[in-house]
């Protein structure tokens, strides 16, 4: 029932993402130079959130353009109206919905949805991730010179010593190719289907992160903070891999 609604809620995402995608719509700003909110983002998340409460009227809710709607509930969805907002707004297809479902804390179910690259991602605990219905794993690479690996950058810069250009600079310099993919949902994915043997971000929200860990966890993969310690999605940082190159790839972001 729960992964039924799930999965309906993040069609009906899915459709108005599609509905507007290269077509005319209103762009405003929020903080920040390029950090942008669309029309599309708005009906997105009104018709996900009238799924899941038609349901599940007294379940928490946290939704990146409503913020929190409370409750006592034990189950808490996060959700991501539009990951790949930038994209959206450019007609660059690297775009999706993205929705978690928390419950006691434990995320149990995620679903990541790119329907213009009809990819469907969905997980469930211990029940491992699918790709359009087909089980994904992370890939087997051992050594962090053999990865191919993504990041994304947030929209204001953070000026700290091991900051997300000196990370880059340093994998980079070396010949590494890392990627950016501009939807940190996707990115997870991407991990979690064996494409990219690694990720890593600096500062993400919870919307960004929560249903892509989940994937990752479930398709055998390491997710950590920058220091290695167990992941939560309420604190900002991000390293998710295949699990081989994990304690390698935190020597780099530590
Ligand atoms: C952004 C994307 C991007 C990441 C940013 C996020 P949005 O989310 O996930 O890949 O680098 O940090 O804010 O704004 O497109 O929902
Ligand atoms: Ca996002
Ligand atoms: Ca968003």
């Amino acid at each position: 029932m729960l992964k039924q609604t799930l999965l309906e809620a993040t069609r009906a995402g899915a459709s108005q993402l599609v509905h507007y995608f290269n077509r005319d719509f209103k762009i405003s700003n929020k903080e920040g130079v390029n950090n942008l909110v669309t029309e599309a983002d708005h009906a997105a998340e009104k018709a996900i959130i009238a799924v899941i409460q038609n349901t599940y009227p007294d379940h928490f809710i946290l939704s990146e353009e409503t913020g929190e709607i409370k409750s006592n509930s034990e189950y808490k969805w996060i959700i991501d109206p539009i990951d790949g907002t930038v994209n959206f707004a450019n007609g660059i297809p690297i775009c999706c919905v993205s929705i978690a479902v928390e419950k006691n804390g434990e995320m149990i179910l995620g679903a990541v949805y790119a329907p213009i690259l009809n990819e469907f991602y969905v997980a469930e605990k211990g029940m491992g991730a699918f790709l359009n219905d087909k089980k994904i794993t992370v890939s087997n690479k051992t050594e962090v010179i053999r990865s191919c690996l993504v990041t994304g950058f947030p929209y204001t810069y953070l000026d700290s010593p091991r900051g997300p250009l000196q990370v880059f600079e340093e994998l980079i310099r070396q010949g590494i190719p890392v990627r950016r993919l501009g939807s940190a949902a996707i990115d997870l994915c991407w991990v979690a289907a064996g494409r990219f043997d690694g990720f890593y971000e600096h500062q993400l929200q919870a919307w960004d992160s929560a249903a892509g860990f989940l994937m990752v966890k479930e398709a055998g993969g390491e997710v950590t903070d920058f220091a290695g310690e167990k992941f939560s999605p309420y604190q900002p940082q991000i390293l998710a891999t295949n699990g081989k190159i994990h304690n390698e790839l935190l020597g780099y972001v530590k």
